[in-house]
């Protein structure tokens, strides 16, 4: 240890023995070599996990930035395409693909031996313009849509080992989401989704097909929905491997509600993907918000919850944790909330939080 992070090791063991136990402050952790606490985080959360620990990746981010880069190569061990694996990302007209993003990161992940978790096939949120303009009939909207499950599948096959075919079909408390084109144009869309997995299976046999959704463990109402989307599946050889929760969640996000549902989520059998995970702490929605060591308290004790609560699945249905995005710089939340929050494990200078520490104590 240099001298000065001795000193300053003393100084913060000071600090920590002079404030009593409510006052609990959680020490600063950093990357070996900094200047941290006295506790500098050594292990990593892929090298601790016994399943793929992933993020949330934007091409444009591992293209431009080292130190996004080099967070990702040391952090995880699964990508998930932000954006660039959505249909409104490659589907771009009627007679072209566009697969140069969705190409960089599958080759990405093969170059440094990380797995691609494929988002999403179908959501009603990413379908181009040009396809939701053209207003097929149903026949028409399916056999296209077949099409391209069985050439995006089809192209990644082998390289992508599980997909999001389907993403956010219900709405709040479990009705179908009705203001999508595949409820104009089918009256069963549940048969609809089915069938787009059908597709995907036989683009890929061996890859993981996933049906993702957020507040699953939290909204009773849309998990019943769920559940009986998987049973109608199961019961008619549909091929689903899994089910994702996003876990878009905070730090005043009720545990006993969230592991309630989590374990009747679990009850399905089926792979359980925490997919998008991250903990807003400005929950009050303040501009004047704070984030200081209680408040990183907290997110460190979420973020400890959650990873535990995960461990104890069957090791048979654990799948990944994948956190939706890379370091607090660069979070959706910032573009969608518009509210400061700082919702990761790493911050705007790529070091690990106290909720990085927190993840990895729930670890078992
Ligand atoms: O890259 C293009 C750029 O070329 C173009 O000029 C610009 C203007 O149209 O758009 C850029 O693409 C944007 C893309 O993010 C860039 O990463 C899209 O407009 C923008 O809509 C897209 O937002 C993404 C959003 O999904 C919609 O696809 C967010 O980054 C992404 O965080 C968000 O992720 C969703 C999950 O897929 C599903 N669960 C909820 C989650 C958060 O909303």
């Amino acid at each position: 240890m240099t001298s000065k992070q001795y000193i300053l090791g003393a100084l913060t063991a000071l600090l920590f023995a002079s404030c009593s136990d409510d006052e609990k402050v959680v020490l600063k952790y950093a990357d070996e070599g900094d200047t941290g606490g006295p506790n500098p985080i050594t292990q990593t959360l892929k090298e601790k996990a016994k399943f793929k620990i992933g993020a949330a990746v934007k091409m444009k981010d591992l293209q431009n930035e080292a130190n996004y880069k080099n967070a990702v190569l040391k952090h995880y061990n699964q990508i998930t395409g932000e954006f660039e694996m959505k249909m409104a990302s490659i589907w771009t007209s009627s007679t072209a693909y566009n697969y140069t993003a969705a190409d960089y990161l599958v080759g990405f992940a093969q170059d440094n031996k990380m797995e691609v978790h494929g988002h999403t096939l179908v959501w009603y949120d990413s379908f181009p313009e040009w396809f939701k303009k053209a207003q097929y009939d149903s026949i028409a909207f399916e056999a296209k849509v077949k099409i391209y499950i069985t050439d995006v599948v089809g192209r990644y096959k082998g390289k992508v080992k599980s997909w999001d075919v389907v993403n956010e079909v219900f709405a709040d408390g479990g009705a179908m989401r009705n203001e999508t084109v595949i409820n104009s144009l089918f009256k069963d869309p549940i048969g609809f989704y089915g069938r787009c997995f059908r597709y995907a299976k036989a683009a890929d046999p061996d890859a993981k097909l996933f049906y993702n959704d957020y507040s699953v463990v939290m909204d009773a109402g849309k998990r019943t929905s769920i559940k009986k989307m998987v049973a109608r599946f199961k019961a008619n050889g549909v091929p689903i491997d899994g089910v994702g929760d996003q876990f878009h969640y905070a730090t005043d996000t009720n545990r006993q509600t969230m592991k309630t549902g989590f374990t009747d989520l679990a009850s399905t059998g089926l792979l359980i993907h925490i997919s998008e995970l991250d903990i807003k702490v400005n929950t009050g929605k303040s501009d004047s918000y704070v984030f200081n060591d209680v408040e990183n308290q907290k997110q460190a004790e979420t973020y400890k919850y959650i990873a535990a609560m995960y461990e104890e699945l069957p090791q048979t249905q654990k799948f990944a944790i994948s956190t939706w995005g890379v370091t607090d710089k660069y979070t959706w939340l910032t573009s969608f909330w518009h509210f400061k929050e700082y919702p990761l494990l790493l911050d705007a200078d790529y070091n690990k939080k106290p909720a990085y520490q927190g993840f990895l104590d729930g670890l078992k």
